[in-house]
C-alpha cells in the first residue's frame, strides 16, 4: 500500500547535518579516524553524584509514572533556580519534559497554527524552524550574520521584521550555533518590540549556565516581558546529561495549561528517576565550573590556531560552538573537509546562514588541534 503522509510532516525537511554524519559513518565504517566537530553535546560523563542520584532513584522504587507537569520537588527547586535568575515563577508555572526540545514543541504547538508568524533571529538552531513548519507557522527570519552574530546592531533589521502580525520571536542566548550572548541593550530592544506589537518571546536559555566572563539576563526579568515571555532551559548540556532527556519551560499559567494538556497526551510525564537525579543536579556546582573552565580554554585554543591561519572569528562568549567562515557553498566545503581532512562540522545553511561552518569544541584538545591542522593541510582554512 501506498501510505499518505500529512502536509504537517512532509513541508519538513530531513535534519542537513545528517548528510554529514552519514558521510563520518561511512568513513569511519572504512576505518577512517574522523575529528568529530560537528556534536552539539558536551564530551564530559554526567557528574557521578548525578548518576548516584539516578540509581538510587531506581532503588528507592521511583519508576512508575509521575504528574504530568513533574514532581512536585523538582518544579519547587527549578522555581528556586529560576528566582535566583530573577524570574519568579510558582511550581505550578513549570512544566518539566523529556529535553528542552520537547518544551520547545509543545510550546509552538500550543501557539503556533496555520499562517501564524514566528521571527527567528538566524543563524538559528535547526529544529525551531521545523517545529514552526510542522505547526503549520510562517517565518521571518532576521539575519545577524553581518553584526558578528550580535543582535545589539541589528535591532533594526529587527524592527522592520516585526509587526502587529507577528505572534511569536525566538530568542536563544547564548546563542547555538554562534555561542553570542545579546547584550541588555539588545534585549531591551526585544522587549520594546514585543510590548509594541504584542508578541510572545520564547527565551531559550539552556545555555545559560555555560559563559565566559559574561552574566547573560533572562528576557523574562525586563520590565513588561514576565507575561509573554517563555522560559525555556534544561539539563542537558550544563550538567552533561543529553541522554537523560530532561528539560523545562516556565511561563504565564494559562500558557502551561494549555501546553500540560499537549504533554499529558503525549509524553505523560519526564522519566521519574531521571527527575530525581535533576533535583541532584540543580545542586551541583563544582563539576559544571570545571566543564565551563574546560570549554573557556578549549575556545581560546581554537580561536588561537585559526589565528595561526589568518582566520578570524566572532568570538563566543557562551556555549561551545563558533562559527567559521568558509565558501558560499558550505554544504559542499564541509563535505570536502570531512572527505578529505576527515574533520566534520555542521554547515551553517542548516541554521538559516550559509557561508559558515559551525565547529563544536566539545572535544578534547588533542582532537581539536588535530581537527585543525588537517583542516589547514588540506587546504580549507
Ligand atoms: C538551542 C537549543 N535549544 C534546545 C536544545 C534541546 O536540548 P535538549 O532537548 O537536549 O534539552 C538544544 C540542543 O541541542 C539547543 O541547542
Amino acid at each position: 500500500m501506498t501510505m499518505e503522509f500529512t502536509d504537517r510532516v512532509t513541508r519538513v525537511e530531513p535534519s542537513a547535518t545528517l548528510a554529514i554524519s552519514a558521510l563520518a559513518t561511512e568513513l569511519e565504517a572504512e576505518g577512517a579516524d574522523v575529528v568529530d566537530l560537528s556534536v552539539g553535546e558536551p564530551d564530559f560523563p554526567t557528574p557521578e553524584n548525578i548518576v548516584e542520584a539516578g540509581k538510587d532513584a531506581m532503588d528507592a522504587g521511583h519508576t512508575g509514572y509521575t504528574t504530568s507537569a513533574g514532581i512536585l520537588e523538582l518544579r519547587e527547586a527549578i522555581a528556586d533556580k529560576l528566582a535566583d535568575d530573577g524570574l519568579e515563577h510558582t511550581a505550578d508555572e513549570i512544566i518539566v519534559t523529556p529535553g528542552a526540545k520537547q518544551a520547545l514543541y509543545e510550546i509552538v504547538q500550543a501557539l503556533i497554527e496555520d499562517g501564524d508568524e514566528v521571527v527567528l533571529l538566524d543563524p538559528a538552531w535547526v529544529s525551531y524552524e521545523a517545529m514552526v513548519k510542522m505547526a503549520g507557522g510562517e517565518l521571518t527570519r532576521v539575519d545577524l550574520s553581518d553584526s558578528d552574530f550580535q543582535l545589539e546592531p541589528a535591532l533594526d533589521d529587527l524592527e522592520a521584521a516585526v509587526s502587529d502580525d507577528t505572534e511569536l520571536l525566538v530568542v536563544n542566548s547564548p546563542s547555538n550555533p554562534t555561542g553570542a550572548v545579546y547584550s541588555d541593550a539588545a534585549l531591551e530592544g526585544v522587549r520594546d518590540l514585543a510590548v509594541e506589537h504584542d508578541i510572545t518571546v520564547i527565551s531559550d536559555e539552556i545555555y545559560k549556565e555555560i559563559t565566559y566572563g559574561v552574566e547573560p539576563t533572562s528576557l523574562g526579568t525586563l520590565e513588561g516581558m514576565a507575561d509573554r515571555t517563555v522560559t525555556v532551559n534544561g539539563f542537558s548540556k550544563a550538567y552533561s546529561m543529553t541522554g537523560w532527556r530532561l528539560g523545562y519551560f516556565a511561563g504565564p499559567e494559562d500558557l502551561i495549561d494549555q501546553a500540560g494538556k499537549l504533554h499529558s497526551h503525549s509524553v505523560s510525564s519526564a522519566v521519574n528517576f531521571v527527575q530525581h537525579a535533576g533535583l541532584e543536579a540543580l545542586e551541583t556546582e563544582d563539576a559544571v565550573d570545571e566543564m565551563v573552565a574546560a570549554f573557556e580554554e578549549r575556545r581560546d585554543l581554537v580561536i588561537d590556531l585559526l589565528d595561526e591561519h589568518d582566520v578570524d572569528v566572532a568570538v563566543p562568549e557562551g556555549a561551545f560552538y563558533m562559527m567559521l567562515p568558509v565558501d558560499d557553498d558550505d554544504q559542499a566545503w564541509c563535505e570536502g573537509a570531512i572527505e578529505d581532512a576527515h574533520v566534520a562540522t555542521v554547515p551553517g545553511s542548516a541554521f538559516g546562514t550559509p557561508g559558515y561552518a559551525r565547529i563544536s569544541y566539545a572535544a578534547s584538545e588533542e582532537r581539536l588541534e588535530e581537527g585543525i591542522e588537517r583542516l589547514a593541510e588540506e587546504g580549507y582554512l
